[in-house]
């Protein structure tokens, strides 16, 4: 496992694989890394002979000077977690690497950055690909691997590479969670015990959301899980949304054809959690 932390020295390990026909897998981490992180490197161990991990906290992606500051950072620690897995190389960019000019590109994702986290996180998904694509030409992986967890990332960052062109397979990868069913984030880590508890009344919700389906309505079922978590002390309801997976645009009377998936976003104090669930 060799740590880079600067991009000349990752260029030149890059260029040596070039004369070599080797599967590259690329998974991009803001480091803070827990099983979710974990179970994404694990799969691209699995199906790639080069695994390339990323950890870099990406500025352009906040939209609140104050989640940046707070966003946990803990290099040492993950680079433990990470040496048992012994990927190949762990990148760990500074900000000059990345962004040696200010990024100024827009993306258009039409519906898909307009909705949900895009609605209450402006410009977050625009730094999202700004990272990502800059990564993507950095590392030039075959596969990349991104968690459901962020469903509406994985979406735009699909839209992104067809948009762009790549040629990068991206593969996603499931919802790892704590016993309680609280999924896995780098952000559980600034919840005090008892709010982490609480917290897993959000899955509890979308469990019971999808068990009611398709016995109720899509609205009846949205109505239901606000109002739970509205009588729920200590966790604020950012959203509550039943999408379809793709176009991500509500959903009032799914047909066949759709796949359905809740999503919800909350704050706990000052920390800002999101899950989902696919109905199937
Ligand atoms: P980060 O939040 O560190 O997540 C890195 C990857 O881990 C993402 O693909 C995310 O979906 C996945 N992940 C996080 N928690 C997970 C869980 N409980 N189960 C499965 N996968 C999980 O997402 C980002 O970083 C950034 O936006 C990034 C893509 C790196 C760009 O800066």
């Amino acid at each position: 496992m060799e740590i880079i932390y600067n991009l000349p020295d990752f260029r030149e390990f890059r260029s040596l694989l070039d004369s070599q026909s080797k599967s590259i897998g690329f998974v991009p981490t803001m480091g803070a890394l827990h099983n979710g992180h974990l179970s994404l490197i694990q799969k691209a161990m699995e199906s790639c002979e080069i695994v390339i991990v990323s950890i870099f906290v990406n500025p352009t992606q906040f939209n609140d000077p104050n989640d940046l500051k707070n966003y946990p950072r803990e290099i040492e620690k993950d680079i433990k977690k990470l040496s048992p897995l012994n990927p190949n190389v762990i990148f760990i960019p500074g900000v000059e690497d990345i962004y040696p000019k200010p990024d100024t590109r827009i993306f258009d994702f039409g519906n898909l950055d307009k909705v949900m986290e895009g609605a209450t996180r402006p410009g977050h998904f625009n730094g999202v690909a700004q990272v990502v694509s800059r990564l993507f030409d950095i590392v030039r992986p075959h596969k990349a691997f991104f968690g459901q967890k962020d469903f509406q990332q994985l979406a735009i960052i699909k839209a992104m590479v067809l948009q762009l062109d790549y040629k990068i397979e991206i593969v996603s990868c499931p919802i790892i969670r704590e016993e309680n069913g609280l999924a896995m984030s780098s952000r559980n880590s600034l919840l005090t015990e008892a709010e982490r508890k609480n917290a897993s009344f959000i899955y509890k919700i979308l469990k019971e959301a999808k068990a009611s389906y398709p016995a109720l309505t899509i609205e009846e079922i949205s109505n239901t899980a606000v109002k739970k978590f509205e009588n729920q002390p200590g966790i604020n309801l950012i959203y509550f949304e039943i999408v379809d997976s793709k176009s991500l645009a509500p959903v009032k009377t799914p047909d066949n054809s759709s796949e359905i998936v809740a999503c919800v976003a909350v704050k706990i104090n000052a920390v800002r959690l999101i899950d989902n669930l696919i109905f199937d």
